[in-house]
């Protein structure tokens, strides 16, 4: 049973929010957002009523895959400001009692990094082995099809190894070729992360979401990957295989987490939050990265329930079985309920908007963003919100392969049209799942291009053209507006203790339309329901009539007052009605 004990960490009460700096607001009028631009809306975050920004890159960067290939770990790209600017935000953030925690990409450096140019100018340079070098595979001749070291596919389509002419050897990238994996099995690599993290808490950041971190330890004979076989019962169509299981939570990945937080965190005074993206992480490592005894991190992203409606690859994508959704919110509720900690997402620069995805864009789009905020939020761990997410944005239009700009996306597209398939098809599967579907332009307000660049600039990436309705400007004052809402679930985590912390029991798990749940703690109880849908829907809620005179702690959807249980026990909600029950009243 858990309890409130006073020495819960901060974080437990926290609610992030994710800034993608460079859709986030154009103040300098390159198209582009930026530093400043994200100065002049802090009342934003502060209305919303956040604990913690989390900054995506704003390093130097050739900008391949939009700063996560990073050439210089210790300044600002002029693309978004100078260091002062980012010293100013730091400086406002922590006047209006918000955090700051920096994007730390560090499984890759850019191939623009002085580190790998040093690297890959000789095969003598003391710099070669920070990165993964390796001659052509036995039998082949160098720069030849099927000449790379491993059958690796790379993240981003294609094989996960380039060639270097000048010095005959392929070097790993499990990204993009300009976003070269750098070597952990060397020490000096660890000491210069480890210190230009210090760096950066000296200067008052106080954490870090750590990119793909689970990726940074791999197995140093790097066996090719088990190919997997296609529809036909072949090998994939690309002649490649899956690698992860050579770099996933692989063999020293404990070590070097708990020697970063020692090295980093451990003697310092002060309060941080370090989050681990961690792609196919378990339930099992995830309790051993985030017990509080082994020293770290102190959560991670988890991946499982963004993958419920995807086949075999993330372009395959399926309809949402909600009992699905439930089995892996709840596996992973109860595998960090006694030790570790979860984080609670359904968006963030990698995934298509909410909303469109799980919820109804169209006609129930402000119901159903509601709803789907309140089941996240309601759960035990710490919810993150991503930009625009708080207004209920909602899926980009991308009619053409021209309006496409995510580097997965362009190279998915390519590489299947290059392979013989229809474009029109192609264009069909990434639509619904591209990357670009959450960097559109914030939505500030209903003017032109969203108010998110001054007049007459064109933005990097298209507005969304529904920016004339779904906008913060007109949501702000409105209390029945998305925005009212997350703010709402905001402050009741900050107000009851049973939402951060209480034990969590998962409620009719394979009902196809209602998400049901109760939290507990200290004998305070709540009752969570959520009509999934717009159909007509009559579920007999497990002790339900203990529930009929219960307090509203919060509703939303179709009717005022939200639908109550009967004193049936019975719930009869509108389309994508949510409410949240106490007892005691
Ligand atoms: C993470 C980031 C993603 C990036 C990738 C490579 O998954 O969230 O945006 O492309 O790592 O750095």
């Amino acid at each position: 049973m858990n309890s409130s004990a006073d020495t819960e960490p901060w974080w437990r009460t926290a609610v992030v929010y994710q800034v993608y700096p460079r859709s986030f607001a154009d103040a300098d009028g390159d198209g582009v957002g930026d530093l400043r631009g994200i100065l002049a809306h802090l009342d934003h975050l502060e209305a919303l009523g956040v604990d913690v920004l989390w900054l995506s890159p704003v390093y130097p960067s050739p900008q391949e895959d939009n700063g996560y290939d990073i050439s210089d770990y210790q300044d600002v790209d002029p693309l978004f400001g100078t260091l002062a600017d980012l010293d100013e935000l730091i400086a406002a953030l922590h006047a209006r009692g918000i955090r700051l925690v920096l994007d730390l990409v560090v499984n890759h450096t850019s191939s623009a990094h002085p580190w790998f140019r040093e690297s890959r100018s000789s095969r003598t340079d003391p710099k070669r082995d920070w990165y993964w070098w390796r001659p052509p595979r036995p039998g082949f001749e160098a720069g030849a099809p099927g000449a790379e070291p491993t059958n690796w596919r790379a993240s981003f389509s294609g094989p996960a190894w380039a060639y270097d002419e000048a010095t005959g050897e392929y070097y790993l990238h499990l990204f993009a070729v300009g976003q070269p994996d750098l070597n952990w099995e060397n020490p000096e690599v660890r000491t210069a992360i480890h210190t230009m993290m210090r760096w950066w808490l000296d200067r008052g950041v106080d954490g870090f979401r750590m990119d793909v971190i689970n990726f940074i330890s791999k197995d140093p004979a790097l066996p090719d990957g088990r190919v997997v076989a296609g529809a036909a019962g072949g090998t994939a169509p690309d002649g490649l295989a899956d690698g992860t299981a050579s770099y996933v939570c692989g063999p020293r990945i404990h070590e070097y987490l708990a020697e970063m937080h020692r090295e980093v965190f451990a003697d310092r005074p002060g309060t941080f939050l370090s989050v681990g993206e961690m792609p196919g992480v378990t339930v099992d490592e995830a309790r051993l990265f985030t017990d509080p005894g082994r020293g770290e991190v102190d959560m991670v992203f988890q991946f499982e329930h963004v993958q419920v409606d995807q086949g075999a690859t993330k372009w395959d994508h399926r309809p949402l079985h909600l009992p699905a959704l439930k089995a892996i919110m709840a596996r992973w509720q109860a595998g960090l309920a006694d030790v570790g900690w979860n984080s609670l997402y359904w968006c963030n620069h990698d995934q298509p908007r909410v909303v469109s995805r799980f919820g109804d864009d169209g006609a129930h789009r402000v119901a159903s963003a509601k709803a789907l905020a309140t089941v996240l939020h309601l759960h035990r761990g710490t919810p993150y919100v991503y930009q625009g997410e708080e207004l209920g944005m909602a899926n980009a239009p991308f009619p053409q392969p021209q309006n496409l700009r995510d580097v997965e996306s362009v190279k998915y597209y390519r590489s299947q049209v290059a392979a013989g398939r229809d474009p029109s098809e192609v264009m069909a599967e990434i639509r619904p799942v591209s990357r670009d579907n959450a960097r559109t332009p914030m939505q500030w307000n209903g003017g032109p291009d969203a108010g998110f660049c001054p007049p007459g600039v064109t933005p990097w990436i298209a507005v969304d053209p529904d920016h004339a309705s779904v906008n913060a400007a007109a949501q702000r004052d409105d209390p029945e507006s998305v925005f009212a809402h997350y703010h709402r679930l905001v402050e009741l985590r900050h107000r009851e203790p049973v939402v951060a912390l209480g034990d969590f029991t998962m409620l009719l798990p394979d009902d196809e339309a209602v998400y049901a749940f109760t939290r507990e703690l200290d004998g305070v109880r709540l009752l969570v329901l959520a009509h999934w849908g717009a159909g007509e829907v009559k579920v007999d809620v497990p002790d339900g009539a203990a529930w009929a005179d219960a307090e509203v702690v919060l509703g939303s959807g179709s009717g005022q007052p939200p639908a109550m249980v009967e004193t049936d026990g019975t719930w009869r909600p509108g389309p994508w009605d949510a409410v949240v029950l106490r007892l005691p009243h």
